[in-house]
């Protein structure tokens, strides 16, 4: 009888053993992707082997219930006490191999800071239905955005910045409804932004700077209502500031620094909620709206290098904060005003004017 009962719990413990494990054809899928790949200097890839990629497979991780792979997460700069006990970034070259597209029930994909890998995002990619997340942050990647990104229905975060993307945003990037978090910094992407981004309903995150971006702002931008922080800085972006960008719900950071932007600051900007504003390095004219009040609350607000002209104007010395304020190479004239918004700036916060004075500059 205890034998009968020992064979029993064997075959038992044996069937959820094999069905705890991944199965076959993704292990094989996840060997082909390490393949590409070449890291000689912290061996993370030492911990994949056995049969079960699900367990102890430095990076993978599996659905509990069904065993497939649902992520693949590998940083090389992270707080990951495997890196900070090895006291060094990762370094890993090769290339992702479309392989990794066989693993069909893939939520993300975090391949991140390893500094030298190369070859394109695969194409297949936009076949996963189930990612959320794909990361590829801080490589030497190059190649275009898939064409037919817009068919991740369920991505959220697109992260792709510091490498050598080239080529457009695709149009069909607007696709996707569930978007929150979208990155482009530091690539090579030229051309317009689509005209219709105002579809990306959950953007709160648009970083596309860095880039060779041309053509104006698209007005459909200022409905996305969940957009805090907008960065289309260092492009060639031209065209005038839309006004409506000063009247969204959550907009609290817009940098579009070195663009060639031009025209006038619209007044709705100045009296947001926007409290990092970096203007500065575009082609803007006009007298800086005189609409600040108690309401006012910047820690930034650079407006550097423009063709400003006029006054300074009074009512900034209204305003309850201040952190950084840069009018410096502009054509302004007249008294800096005074009060407790200005005791802090120093001089070099509005030189090369054209005839600007009083404290910090000299007396008027
Ligand atoms: C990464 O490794 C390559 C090859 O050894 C080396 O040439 C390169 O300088 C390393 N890069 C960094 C950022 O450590
Ligand atoms: C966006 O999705 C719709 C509906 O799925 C589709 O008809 C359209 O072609 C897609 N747009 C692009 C640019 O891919
Ligand atoms: C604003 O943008 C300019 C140009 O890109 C940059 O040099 C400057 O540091 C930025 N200002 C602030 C306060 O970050
Ligand atoms: C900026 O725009 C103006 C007017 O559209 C154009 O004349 C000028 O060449 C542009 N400058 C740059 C650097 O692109």
């Amino acid at each position: 009888m205890k034998d009968v009962f020992g064979i029993i719990l064997v075959l038992v413990v044996t069937v959820i053993h094999t069905a705890n494990s991944c199965p076959p054809s993704e292990r094989a899928a996840l060997v082909e992707f390490k393949a590409a790949l070449h890291e000689p200097y912290l061996g993370i890839f030492k911990s994949w082997t056995g049969t079960d990629c699900c367990h102890n497979w430095y990076g993978i991780s599996c659905d509990p219930e069904s065993n497939r792979v649902a992520d693949i997460n590998l940083r090389g700069e992270s707080e990951d006490p495997f890196l900070e006990r090895a006291h060094r970034t990762g370094n890993m070259t090769g290339f992702i191999s479309p392989e990794i597209c066989k693993l069909t029930r893939l939520s993300s994909i975090i391949i991140a800071d390893w500094k030298g890998i190369t070859g394109e995002i695969p194409k297949c990619v936009t076949r996963l239905p189930f990612l959320r997340i794909l990361d590829l942050i801080g490589n030497k990647i190059s190649g275009e955005i898939p064409a037919d990104i817009g068919r991740l229905k369920r991505l959220t975060v697109f992260n792709v910045a510091d490498n050598q993307i080239s080529g457009r945003i695709p149009p069909s990037l607007t696709n996707l409804s569930n978007l929150m978090h979208l990155d482009l910094r530091n690539n090579k992407i030229w051309g317009p932004i689509p005209s219709k981004a105002g579809e990306l309903r959950m953007l709160s995150r648009a970083l596309l700077s860095g880039n060779l971006i041309s053509g104006p702002i698209p007005v459909s931008i200022c409905g996305i209502y969940r957009l805090a922080d907008l960065d289309l800085s260092i492009n060639k972006i031209w065209g005038a500031i839309p006004p409506c960008l000063g009247k969204m719900a959550v907009l609290a950071t817009l940098n579009l620094d070195c663009n060639n932007i031009t025209g006038t600051i619209p007044t709705t900007v100045l009296s947001s909620d926007i409290g990092n504003l970096n203007l500065s390095r575009n082609a803007l004219e006009g007298t800086i709206p005189d609409v600040f009040g108690p309401r006012s609350y910047f820690t930034v607000i650079d407006l550097s290098h423009n063709k400003f002209t006029g006054p300074i104007p009074r009512s900034l010395s209204a305003a309850s904060y201040i952190g950084h304020l840069d009018l410096s190479y502009n054509h302004l004239c007249g008294r800096i005003p005074a009060g407790a918004p200005f005791d802090h700036l120093e001089a070099s916060s509005f030189v090369y004017n054209d005839c600007l004075c009083g404290k910090p500059l000299r007396a008027c």
